[in-house]
């Protein structure tokens, strides 16, 4: 936290709700919860880790509500729903894939009731993310504060999802979407995702070597924002805190790093942390992703598939929240993006859609893998197929 900032008590986010976006046709989550189920249609993918369906989800996710197995045990949820961009999407072979054409409060509570089912399917210590783009990203935003709880709110994930376009609108560039991080409750799984420095960067951010060993190390302050009166708040070797800060450890802690060499004493006698680069595992990942772009060049490996995600974004997600075993759920499965990368990382995944194409795009990537995006270009100069009005490759 910054010098002189202190908080106030009450954590970000943990106020009552005292509003609510209010549209025709919302319905209460009762009725929600007591629309009709539909199991949908089992596509057998030839692998007990992954269940197919094909359907409308929100009567696949009902009747997943009846299943023991998995009801209340999801531990990770993904969704890439349509974004209300009144299109029509076809795949690289130029064959229909979906329609997206609901807008304004249809389609809120369209999202809205999956979104109420999908937390019934979490488990206690789930989480939840959803990636839409800024057209619908912050109204989500608001239905989501209710459905879940704005304490459970974890982030909005900004990713650059393509490379700069030459816009010829008077406005900025749009390359970023957004993923709306949520979990059930405060003890979600969460295994904290690092990078690595580049090595132009290491000397830059630790700049120091030990004499002694040769590690290269950063120096931190001892200290933290906030007055203590226990004895972090008291005087250690004869030095206090400086004014409204306390020790970030207890005198018996510091005296330890002190005796492991890794506290750094100034000439003026004022001790810091040394933070070895050779024992830390990185740079904690933030809420801006940049590596992350969907199809970009001619050698990626895709599907096909319109809007189809980037497989290493998933495993990013997954791996941080889940454990291997676990059961991760995309109801909105496209080519099956989630289902690969949950798979591929040993977990378990259910995925729903009602597309014919993207049923067929799965099917393909569990029985023969992706193809680089080259070759599909290849084949559609071949192809005599004539464009639909709209076309747009995710
Ligand atoms: C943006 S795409 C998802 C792409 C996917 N993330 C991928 O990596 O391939 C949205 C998907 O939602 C599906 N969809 C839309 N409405 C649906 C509904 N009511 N039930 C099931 N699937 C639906 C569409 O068929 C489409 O495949």
């Amino acid at each position: 936290m910054a010098t002189g900032i202190t908080p106030l008590g009450r954590k970000r986010g943990q106020a009552n709700l005292a509003y609510n976006l209010s549209y025709p046709g919302k319905m209460p989550k009762q009725e929600v919860l007591a629309l009709k189920p539909h199991p949908g249609e089992a596509i057998d993918l030839g692998d007990p880790q992954i269940r197919l369906l094909r359907g409308d989800n929100i009567g696949i996710l009902l009747s997943l509500l009846e299943d023991k197995t998995v009801s209340g045990h999801i531990r990770c949820v993904y969704i890439d729903p349509p974004y209300a961009t009144s299109m029509a999407f076809v795949d690289r072979n130029v064959q229909h894939a979906y329609t997206d054409t609901l807008g304004g409060a249809a389609y809120l509570e369209f999202l809205r009731q999956r979104l109420i089912v999908l937390r019934e399917l979490l488990a206690e210590d789930g989480s939840i993310f959803v990636h839409l783009d800024q057209n619908m990203a912050f109204e989500a935003k608001i239905i989501m504060d209710e459905i879940f709880g704005r304490s459970n709110f974890r982030n909005i994930i900004t990713r650059a999802k393509c490379n700069p376009k030459n816009y010829t609108r008077r406005q900025f560039g749009n390359i970023s979407d957004h993923i709306l991080f949520y979990t059930k409750n405060c003890n979600s799984v969460w295994h904290r995702p690092y990078v690595r420095w580049k090595p132009e960067r290491i000397g830059e951010e630790y700049p120091c070597v030990d004499p002694a060993s040769g590690r290269r190390y950063k120096k931190v302050p001892l200290h933290a924002p906030g007055v203590r009166n226990g004895e972090t708040g008291m005087a250690w070797r004869g030095k206090m805190p400086p004014p409204g800060k306390h020790w970030q450890y207890r005198p018996s802690k510091l005296d330890q790093l002190d005796k492991a060499g890794e506290i750094y004493w100034s000439p003026t006698g004022n001790p810091r942390r040394k933070v070895f680069f050779d024992s830390a595992k990185g740079i904690p990942v933030q809420d801006i992703w940049l590596g992350f772009r969907d199809a970009h060049n001619q050698n990626i490996l895709v599907t096909g598939y319109p809007t189809e995600k980037n497989f290493d974004l998933l495993r990013r997600i997954i791996r941080a929240t889940t454990n291997p075993g676990d059961w991760v759920l995309d109801c909105f499965c496209g080519s099956g993006t989630t289902l690969e990368a949950a798979k591929q990382l040993g977990r378990n995944c259910i995925g729903i859609d009602n597309s014919e194409a993207a049923i067929a795009a799965t099917v393909k990537r569990f029985a023969s893998g992706r193809e680089r995006m080259g070759d599909f270009v290849k084949m559609k100069k071949s192809s005599s197929a004539r464009p639909p009005e709209i076309t747009l490759f995710g």
